[in-house]
């Protein structure tokens, strides 16, 4: 990695997460989003990138192509952006265990909930349902395994008898913007790192619930 980190985000709809890092890059001098790459057309998050005058390319399923020539049209367009670390904000398709081998420590996701409770989709449903006193957002490494990568950051949210999805939703939204920023900060420093999947930062390995100050 170079001086400044080549961030490159994946998204596929509103990017209010795009939106925290491009803002928290503008902070950090040792990050930039250099590109965003969508599935979706009419994400906003590609007029969000727009705005900051960084470059998009869609890249838009077709309907006869398989997983893994979808993810090698991806992969393509990802290299053009040499990225350091790739950042999926929203990107809503699987990716294929060829792809994710390829970029393993250089990729990060974020998941709405506290991994590893909830994997997979409807996770503020889920949390309401199961009557959780807590719920949260967790960004990990990205492994083939879905939503099942060394966690890094966690942030708990309470969750209120009164709450729908959407007050739910929202205040874990809110708690992404804090931490997916951060954490792109510590890639960026060259504090963070996946080894035998496991995360370490400052070379101290993570705990399963992410960092956890003493
Ligand atoms: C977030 O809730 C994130 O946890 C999940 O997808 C959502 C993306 O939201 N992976 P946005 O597009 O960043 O607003």
């Amino acid at each position: 990695m170079t001086d400044c980190c080549r961030v490159l985000v994946l998204i596929s709809g509103n990017g209010s997460n795009l939106q925290a890092i491009i803002d928290g890059c503008d902070d950090n001098v040792s990050a930039e989003v250099v590109g965003v790459i969508s599935n979706k057309p009419d994400a906003y998050g590609l007029i969000r990138a727009h705005q900051s005058e960084i470059d998009t390319s869609c890249i838009i399923a077709r309907k006869d192509e398989t997983r893994v020539q979808y993810d090698q049209r991806l992969k393509q367009a990802i290299e053009k952006y040499q990225p350091d670390l790739i950042v999926l904000a929203g990107f809503m398709r699987i990716l294929s265990d060829e792809f994710v081998s390829q970029y393993l420590g250089k990729m990060i996701n974020i998941h709405p909930s506290l991994l590893p409770k909830y994997t997979g989709l409807n996770t503020h449903q889920r949390a309401i349902e199961a009557k959780d006193a807590e719920h949260g957002a967790s960004v990990h490494f990205v492994i083939p395994q879905l939503d099942a990568g060394p966690v890094i950051l966690q942030a708990k949210v309470p969750v209120y008898e009164e709450d729908d999805i959407d007050t739910l939703a929202s205040r874990v939204h809110e708690q992404e913007h804090a931490i997916y920023p951060l954490v792109v900060k510590w890639f960026s420093l060259q504090r963070l790192k996946m080894v035998n999947n496991i995360a370490y930062l400052d070379d101290k390995a993570i705990g399963v619930h992410g960092y956890a100050p003493d």
